[in-house]
């Protein structure tokens, strides 16, 4: 036997037993997305390295160290996606769908990051992406942070904390900059060495160290807020209201900066303790220079991304159900020729009255078939042999409750079973 070939490390097999949970919370985006009026689009899995290194920011962790860059045999440098704002505004542009327009788009799919994998953070991950172009008022950032709150409320999710903050703009942000860098010179003796190494590239980023050691000296760095522009400043007031009159709770966090540099005011994370330190289930905010700066017209715009991995391993947790639909009736033909052709045709009969049939293919004992069938999550077996089929009946096995098995006609069959199994679920 040849040694098998594994999986990269960090990139996941997802299995049908786990994806039920996966469906349910993507249908369930799905739905509450079209309530919204968002609408879907996708764009490609890889595309110039330089559409992330212009977005994301030269200086940030994903560029610098974690994306999966290579030359394609043109020599073009090009790289697997990190992540899909990127990507949703280069498509936007190219295909003019964001000039002087409101759009509401959203996307899913794998994004790929070189990190260290642990417990909630991989190499391959999956997101689910939503973005709005064309509204500069802080009423979509209010919207975009609804969305997420009913589709926690729908899959049943709770104990999601809502952190937002804003970076205000631009100029605002170049003026705290420096006063964060003079204090953080002030201290140089406590800062570590990743620090050390942002103070000049991407400063606001010692703001998100997780090292405990500099925990004091963050708790008492000047707050971005007080150096924030009064414009900046009522957009998040506005957004605070407009989440209070929704009845969303939330907590002001200052120390919230991102880890992507496109971000302009409104920036907001739903954090969760249950799931060990990648707790940040959900993250966005508003990007109101990044399509100017990837070629378009001046445009606002704000959205977020599910970390489609993390959100169902909370929902796990949280015993949330999934939607998997398994196969309502197993069909068993016990024997050769023409039963197992009558074994088709009836699985065919019952698919065209709408039910869910898995049919047994290949050869099988009684008993071996009746295994199947119960392995297969299936309400009912329909056994059918030589016998049944000379009297063009079939057996019908309830495999979950028991119950002595009905000899039923084969002309009456799938009225009856569509019959027993709509009043099942609709106990
Ligand atoms: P992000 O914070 O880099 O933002 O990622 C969003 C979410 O993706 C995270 O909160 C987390 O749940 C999940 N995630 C990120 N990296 C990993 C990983 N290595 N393993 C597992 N899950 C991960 C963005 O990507 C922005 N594009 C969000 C956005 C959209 N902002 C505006 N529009």
């Amino acid at each position: 036997m040849s040694k098998a070939i594994q999986a990269i490390r960090g990139m996941n097999d997802l299995l049908p037993e786990s994806l039920s949970l996966w469906q349910r919370i993507e249908q369930t985006s799905e739905s509450v997305l079209e309530a919204y009026g968002y609408r879907e689009i996708r764009f490609p899995i890889i595309e110039k390295t330089e559409l992330y290194k212009r977005s994301i920011g030269e200086v940030t962790d994903i560029v610098e160290k974690e994306m999966y860059t290579f030359e394609d045999r043109n020599g073009d440098s090009l790289t697997l996606r990190p992540e899909g704002t990127a990507g949703c505004v280069r498509a936007g542009v190219e295909n003019g769908l964001l000039h002087n327009q409101v759009q509401r788009l959203w996307y899913t799919g794998p994004m790929f990051r070189h990190e260290r994998p642990q417990k909630g953070r991989y190499r391959q991950f999956h997101q689910i992406g939503v973005e709005a172009f064309g509204i500069g008022t802080p009423d979509i950032d209010a919207e975009l942070i609804l969305v997420t709150a009913r589709l926690w409320r729908l899959l049943g999710i709770h104990g999601l904390e809502l952190q937002i903050n804003s970076l205000g703009t631009p100029a605002a942000r170049a003026r705290y900059r420096q006063v964060l860098v003079d204090y953080l010179r002030g201290h140089f003796a406590q800062l570590d060495e990743d620090s050390i190494r942002r103070l000049d590239s991407n400063p606001l980023r010692v703001l998100d160290s997780k090292n405990p050691a500099m925990q004091s000296l963050i708790a008492t760095a000047p707050s971005l807020h007080e150096h924030l522009d009064e414009e900046s400043l009522r957009h998040f007031e506005q957004l605070c209201t407009a989440l209070k009159t929704a009845n969303i709770a939330f907590r002001v966090n200052p120390r919230l900066v991102r880890g992507l540099d496109y971000y302009t005011r409104t920036v907001f994370e739903w954090v969760t303790t249950e799931l060990g330190a990648q707790g940040t289930v959900c993250a966005g905010g508003r990007y109101d220079g990044l399509v100017e700066l990837l070629g378009g017209q001046r445009t606002p715009a704000a959205g977020f991304a599910i970390g489609l991995e993390r959100l169902a391993e909370l929902a796990a947790l949280q015993k949330v159900s999934g939607a998997g639909r398994l196969p309502q009736v197993y069909v068993a033909p016990l024997g050769e020729g023409k039963v197992t052709q009558q074994g088709l045709v009836l699985a065919e009969q019952l698919r065209d009255a709408g039910l869910r049939v898995e049919l047994h293919c290949g050869d099988g004992s009684l008993k071996s078939q009746l295994k199947r069938a119960d392995r297969s999550g299936a309400r009912y077996a329909l056994l059918l042999g030589e016998s049944e089929l000379a009297a063009a009946q079939v057996s019908v096995k309830n495999l979950r409750v028991d119950e002595s098995q009905q000899l039923i006609g084969l002309a009456d069959v799938t009225a009856m079973l569509a019959a027993k199994l709509a009043e099942d679920t609709s106990e």
